[in-house]
Formats: C-alpha cells, sequence, structure tokens
C-alpha cells in the first residue's frame, strides 16, 4: 500500500532506532523522506539504505539543540520536495545518574534536545503543516507520564514535550492539525548506549536487556498507524499502559514499585 504517496514527512534523528525504522516505513509507504542526525557517516549510511530501498530521501545534517538547524531542516525541505506534510519530532537522548552528582550541563543537554528541538523544528515546520492540514508528532516516553529515578533529566523534557503538545495540539484544533504524542515504552535502540552520564559521558552500555524489548519497527508500525487513525495519544507496551493506568490512580504506590524495578538495573546508582 502506498498510503503516504506524495506527502513529505521529516524525522529528526532519523540515523538510528525508532527514527530510521520511521524513516523505512513511511518511506515504504510511498512517502518523501528528510531525516536529520549529528554525525555525518550514520546519516549517508542511513540515506543510502533508504535509496536502495527506493525511497526518496533528503538527508540533512542537523543538530536538534540549534535553533538555526531547525529553521534550515524546514527550508530545506520545502526547496527540495516542495511542502511539508508531517514532523516527528524523535531526536532524543537519555541520561542516567542521580540529581545531586549530575552535571546541570547535562540537564540542558537534554533539554535543549528532547524539548527545544522539537519546539524549534515544530515552530519552523508550523506554517507548512498548516497549510497542508498535516501532522506533528512528538516522540516522548512513558516518562512523560511516571518519573523515573536517575532520569531527572530525561523525564523532566518529556514532560515538557507532553505540555506543550497538549497546549499546541488544542491551539490548532480548529485549522485541521493534527498532534500525536506517542510514547514508546522500552524499545531495543542505542539510546541506553548514547544515554549521559553525570560527568556528560556516554554510558556506553545498555543496562537493561535489550533483545527483550519491543523492536523499533514495531514502533515505527504503531506510529504509522496512530497518525493514519489521527490519534491524540499512543501509549506502547504492556508494561507502559500499566505503568501510565496506576501511576494516575496510586502515584504513591507507584513511587515505591519504580524505585525498586529500577534499584535492579546493572549497575545501578541507587539500592
Ligand atoms: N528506546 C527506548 O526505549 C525509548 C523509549 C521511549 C522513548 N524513546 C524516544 O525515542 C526517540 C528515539 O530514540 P531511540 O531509542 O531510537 O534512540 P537512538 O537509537 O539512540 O537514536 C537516536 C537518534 O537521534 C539522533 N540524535 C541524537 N541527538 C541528536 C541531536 N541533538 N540532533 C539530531 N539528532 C540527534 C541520533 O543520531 P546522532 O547521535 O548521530 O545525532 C540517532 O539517530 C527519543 O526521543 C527517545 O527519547 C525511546
Amino acid at each position: 500500500m502506498m498510503r503516504f504517496k506524495d506527502k513529505v514527512v521529516i524525522i529528526t534523528g532519523a540515523t538510528s532506532g525508532i527514527g530510521e525504522a520511521c524513516a523505512f516505513a513511511f518511506g515504504m509507504e510511498g512517502a518523501k523522506i528528510t531525516i536529520t542526525g549529528r554525525n555525518s557517516e550514520k546519516l549517508e549510511n542511513s540515506v543510502k539504505r533508504l535509496e536502495n530501498e527506493g525511497v526518496s530521501v533528503l538527508g540533512i545534517l542537523a543538530d536538534a539543540a540549534s535553533e538555526a538547524d531547525n529553521k534550515k531542516l524546514a527550508e530545506e525541505t520545502v526547496k527540495h520536495f516542495g511542502r511539508i506534510d508531517v514532523l516527528i519530532n524523535n531526536a532524543g537522548i537519555s541520561m542516567r545518574a542521580l540529581f545531586e552528582n549530575l552535571d546541570l550541563e547535562v540537564f540542558h543537554k537534554v533539554m535543549d534536545t528532547n524539548f527545544w528541538g522539537t519546539v524549534y523544528a515544530t515552530k519552523y515546520c508550523l506554517p507548512e503543516i498548516l497549510k497542508n492540514k498535516g501532522s506533528i508528532v512528538g516522540v516522548s516516553s512513558i516518562n512523560g507520564y511516571r518519573g523515573t529515578p536517575a532520569r531527572t533529566a530525561y523525564t523532566a523534557s518529556k514532560y515538557a514535550m507532553n505540555g506543550f503538545f497538549e497546549s499546541l495540539r488544542t491551539e490548532v484544533m480548529k485549522r485541521g492539525v493534527h498532534v500525536l504524542v506517542a510514547s514508546p515504552g522500552f524499545t531495543a535502540s542505542n539510546i541506553r548506549n548514547n544515554a549521559l552520564t553525570a560527568d556528560g559521558t556516554p554510558q556506553g552500555e545498555s543496562p537493561r536487556e535489550e533483545a527483550k524489548m519491543m523492536s523499533s519497527e514495531e514502533v515505527a508500525k504503531e506510529i504509522l498507524k496512530a497518525i493514519l487513525k489521527r490519534k491524540r495519544d499512543l501509549v506502547l507496551t504492556g508494561q507502559g499502559k500499566l505503568a501510565v493506568f496506576l501511576n494516575k490512580w496510586i502515584p504513591g504506590i507507584m513511587d515505591g514499585i519504580v524505585y525498586n524495578h529500577m534499584a535492579k538495573e546493572k549497575d545501578s546508582p541507587f539500592k
């Protein structure tokens, strides 16, 4: 099926994991795709892999945390493909450290990428998306509903995204624009290898069993379906859905459950 034929889809942070899987999923449905990332080699590789599958793709080296790069992203996409229909704000980084030890520069970096990156890209793509009555997607997280210890900056960035999009969705509700907050649960990707430690160095290794998680391809499929149905929220994995439900009704009990669960992670910074 070519359910996105002639649609132009921007996916930020699409050289790995969920973003790259989205690029394939939308590309195989006929969409023209713009992808971004900070690493030129990874970007070129992803562009090549997509082109090999017959996908029409534009790769833009862009840092989500840079306002100028996001402006360029919107401008170059319109110049190249002529329009923007869907923006998937996916670029993101995580962190793992106790707040008391966390260098505030790391906090800024996570907010700049996950939250400000989303604000900038949305700001510069919105005129086109309003014109085309398209979709804006925020790839949030279960951490946008429920905080976990040693993830203060990450959790704050995802709650901020959720608040931003709830407000924006309501603001544009009579103008045909669709706003989706997609919240994956634990998904196999590179996010935990690249997560920043207290001093900003990547932790290198995932502290969880990636093989047991939902795949990035499955997440991409769910995001694609949710856009077609113009859903407002997508919460993924059974565990993720349960966490959101329980946190709404028994948040105090959830504090203890979440503490105990996260303390069991390999090399957890708290016991
Ligand atoms: N995996 C999970 O368990 C999970 C769960 C819930 C939500 N999420 C969310 O899903 C999104 C994608 O994460 P993922 O799991 O697919 O992680 P990933 O495999 O680490 O991929 C992240 C992608 O974003 C890019 N990126 C990182 N920082 C960037 C920046 N400043 N500017 C532009 N691109 C940047 C990376 O490329 P470069 O490093 O080359 O820039 C990479 O292509 C994130 O927003 C994450 O918070 C993930």
